[in-house]
C-alpha cells in the first residue's frame, strides 16, 4: 500500500470515486501539459484588476497538480510565464514574481509531503533573483521525489527551446562532438529543455483561445489537443477527468491507418484505382 499522503487525507469520497471511474474508463495520460489561461479576463469579469486573477489561479494550480498525481499522471506541465509575457506592463510582471515567490514558498512543504518532484523549463535566469533562489530551493527540496513531476515553464517559449538546441548542437558539430550526419529526430529532442521528460500526451488550454502562444512546439507534434472555454482560476479537477476522458475516446494514429489493407494491392489493381 502507498503511503497516506496529506493530499490522501483530505480527498473527498466522492472524488475517490470519481477518480476510479475516471482509470477504469481507459489509460490516463502520461504527461499533461496545460495553458494557463484566462486569468486577468476572469478577474475583469468580477470587476478586479488582472492580478486577483493571476493569485486565485495558484489554487487551481495547487488542485490539478494534487489530482493528477492522485490520478496518476506523471508528469504535468505548466506554463506560468511566456517570452512574450515579458512585454506585459511592468506592475504586472512584477506582481506576477512575487506571487510565484510566495507561492513557491507556501507550497513547497505541500509538494514535498505529496511526493511531487518541482522541475522547470525556460530562461530561469531572467527572472528576478528572489525568484531562482526560491525556486531552486523547492527543486533541491523535492529531487528525490517520484510520484509526479511538475514542470513549470517560466520565460519559456517553443521557439527559445529550439533556437537554444541549434545553437549547442551546432557548438557540438563545431567541437567534433557530433556529426552533421547524427542530428536526428531523438537527439534534437536530447538538445531541447525537456530532454528529460518525454513528449506530453495531451495539452489543455483554458479561456478558449485556439491557439499554442509558443509552448513546446516541438514536443506537440502529436499530442491531443483539449481546449475549454473556463478561465484557469475556474479550472478544477472536475474538468481535469472530463479533459481525461474526452483524451481516452481519441484515436492516436501518428500518421498510420487503422484498418489498413490486409492484402497486398497488385500494381495493376492500384493502376487501375488511380487511373
Ligand atoms: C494567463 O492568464 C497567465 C499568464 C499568461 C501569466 P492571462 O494573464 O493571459 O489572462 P488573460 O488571457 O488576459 O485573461
Ligand atoms: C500563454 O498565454 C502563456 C501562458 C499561459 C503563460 P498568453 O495570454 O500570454 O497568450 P496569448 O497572448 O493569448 O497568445
Ligand atoms: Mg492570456
Amino acid at each position: 500500500m502507498e503511503p497516506l499522503t496529506l493530499t490522501d487525507t483530505i480527498q473527498s469520497e466522492e472524488d475517490k470515486k470519481l477518480q476510479e471511474e475516471v482509470k477504469s474508463s481507459g489509460s490516463i495520460p502520461n504527461h499533461i501539459a496545460i495553458i494557463m489561461d484566462g486569468n486577468g479576463r476572469w478577474a475583469k469579469d468580477k470587476g478586479n484588476i488582472r492580478l486577483f486573477g493571476h493569485k486565485a489561479g495558484v489554487e487551481s494550480v495547487r488542485d490539478i497538480t494534487e489530482s493528477s498525481a492522485q490520478i496518476g499522471v506523471k508528469h504535468l506541465t505548466l506554463y506560468a510565464f511566456s517570452t512574450e509575457n515579458w512585454n506585459r506592463p511592468s506592475a504586472e510582471v512584477n506582481g506576477l514574481m512575487k506571487l510565484l515567490v510566495n507561492s513557491l514558498k507556501n507550497e513547497a512543504e505541500r509538494l514535498h509531503k505529496n511526493n511531487i518532484k518541482l522541475t522547470s523549463i525556460g530562461q530561469i535566469d531572467r527572472l528576478p533573483e528572489s525568484c531562482q533562489n526560491q525556486l531552486q530551493d523547492v527543486i533541491e527540496m523535492t529531487k528525490d521525489n517520484d510520484r509526479l513531476e511538475l514542470c513549470l515553464a517560466l520565460s519559456y517559449s517553443g521557439r527559445w527551446d529550439i533556437t537554444e538546441a541549434v545553437k549547442k548542437m551546432s557548438q557540438d558539430v563545431a567541437k567534433g562532438k557530433i556529426s552533421p550526419d547524427d542530428i536526428s529526430d531523438d537527439l534534437i529532442s536530447s538538445y531541447l529543455s525537456t530532454a528529460d521528460i518525454p513528449d506530453p500526451d495531451l495539452i489543455i488550454r483554458t479561456s478558449g483561445e485556439y491557439r499554442i502562444s509558443n509552448f513546446l512546439l516541438w514536443q506537440l507534434a502529436y499530442s491531443e489537443l483539449y481546449i475549454t472555454k473556463t478561465y484557469w482560476p475556474d479550472f478544477r479537477r472536475n474538468e481535469l477527468y472530463q479533459a481525461i476522458n474526452s483524451y481516452q475516446k481519441r484515436d492516436r494514429r501518428y500518421g498510420n491507418v487503422k484498418n489498413g489493407y490486409t492484402k497486398k494491392l497488385s500494381a495493376a489493381v492500384i493502376n487501375k484505382i488511380i487511373s
